[in-house]
């Protein structure tokens, strides 16, 4: 196996076991990880909700999300700098699954230690 395919393989398992992590919660992190994608949370929080170290665009969102009542309130009622997405746009279940890919998003060891990743 070349270093390339076995980079490529190493990233796979990773992500199965983020995806696996946690009981029957599997499927639905996998949807949401696809709605947070599909409603373009990501372009402001970044792919796995660690937020932007650049900008101010969008608050660290995991690992560790608020729980998910904070969190339907917040995205439907937001009228500051994020625009509130309202249930006929994003429905609950939708932002359930959301919820589910952002809890299972392992806190990284040595995630403190960056600086940059602190601001
Ligand atoms: C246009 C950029 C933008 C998009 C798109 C966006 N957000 Fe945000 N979001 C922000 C900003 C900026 C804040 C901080 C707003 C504030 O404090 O008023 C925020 C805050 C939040 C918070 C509160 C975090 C906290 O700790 O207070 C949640 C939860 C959240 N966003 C979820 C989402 C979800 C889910 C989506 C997709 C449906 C989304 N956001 C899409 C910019 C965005």
């Amino acid at each position: 196996m070349s270093h390339q395919m076995f980079r490529v393989v190493l990233a796979a398992l990773a992500a199965g076991v983020v995806l696996g992590h946690g009981p029957a919660l599997a499927a639905d992190a996998a949807k949401g990880k696809a709605a947070f994608m599909k409603y373009g949370c990501w372009q402001c929080h970044g792919i796995e909700g660690q937020g932007s170290a650049i900008t101010s665009a969008g608050k660290v969102l995991a690992p560790d999300p608020m729980p998910l009542e904070t969190f339907v309130a917040f995205v439907r009622s937001t009228d500051r700098a994020m625009p509130p997405y309202s249930e006929k746009v994003l429905p609950n279940e939708d932002l359930a699954d959301m919820h589910a890919y952002l809890s299972a998003i392992p806190k990284p060891k040595d995630y403190k230690s960056i600086p940059l990743l602190r601001q």
